[in-house]
C-alpha cells in the first residue's frame, strides 16, 4: 500500500485503521485552534525536537515534508525560510497548514473512513493546481 501510494499523508493513512491515532490527531488540531503551539504527545525523533508544530505530530514531520515536496513539485524553501524550519515567516507555511486541515476535513466526509484526498490529489506535482481541463484537441 505505502509503495503504491507513497504520497498518502501518514496520519491520514493510519486514520482508517487506527482510531486512537485519529483522536490524538483531533486533540492536536484543537490545540492549534486555541493557538497553543505545542508538539502533540509522542516520541521525539533523533535530532533537535520540533519547536513549532501546530497540527502534525513530531514523528510525522519527516515523511510529510517529503510528501509535500513531491506532491507540489517544490523545494523545502517554498514554504520555509532558509535554515529555520520552525519560523512561520514564509506565508506559504500557514497556507500549507490550512491545506492540511482542509484535506483532513474532506477525508472525514467519505463514509468509508479511508484517505481519498491527499495533497497530490489536487496538486499533481504543481504548486498551484490546474482548475480547468485542457482545451479540446485540435482535429
Ligand atoms: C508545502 C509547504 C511545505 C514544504 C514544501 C515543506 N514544509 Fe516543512 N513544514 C510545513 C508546515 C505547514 C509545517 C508546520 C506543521 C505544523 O504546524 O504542525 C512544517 C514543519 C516543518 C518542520 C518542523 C519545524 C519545527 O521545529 O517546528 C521541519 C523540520 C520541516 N518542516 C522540514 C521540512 C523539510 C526538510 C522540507 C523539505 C524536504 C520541508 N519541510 C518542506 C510546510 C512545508
Ligand atoms: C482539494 C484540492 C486541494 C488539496 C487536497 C490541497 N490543495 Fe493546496 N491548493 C489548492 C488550490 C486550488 C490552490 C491554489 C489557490 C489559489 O490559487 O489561491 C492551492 C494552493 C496551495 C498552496 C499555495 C501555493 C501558492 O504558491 O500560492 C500551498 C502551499 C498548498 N496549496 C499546499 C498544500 C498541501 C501541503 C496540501 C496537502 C496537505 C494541499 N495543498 C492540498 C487545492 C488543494
Amino acid at each position: 500500500m505505502l509503495v503504491l501510494y507513497p504520497l498518502k499523508l501518514p496520519w491520514c493513512s493510519r486514520m482508517g485503521y487506527h482510531v486512537p491515532h485519529a483522536f490524538s490527531y483531533l486533540a492536536a488540531a484543537s490545540d492549534a485552534a486555541i493557538g497553543r503551539a505545542t508538539a502533540p504527545g509522542g516520541k521525539k525523533e533523533g535530532g533537535a525536537p520540533h519547536k513549532n508544530l501546530k497540527i502534525i505530530k513530531d514523528e510525522d514531520v519527516r515523511p510529510m515534508m517529503g510528501a509535500f515536496v513531491r506532491s507540489l513539485g517544490v523545494q523545502c524553501t517554498y514554504c520555509h525560510v532558509q535554515s529555520n524550519f520552525a519560523s512561520d515567516e514564509n506565508p506559504k507555511k500557514e497556507t500549507a497548514r490550512m491545506m492540511i486541515t482542509m484535506a483532513h476535513d474532506l477525508n472525514t466526509k467519505f463514509p468509508d473512513g479511508k484517505t481519498h484526498v491527499t495533497c497530490y490529489t489536487c496538486h499533481r506535482g504543481k504548486s498551484i493546481p490546474e482548475t480547468d481541463p485542457p482545451a479540446p484537441m485540435q482535429q
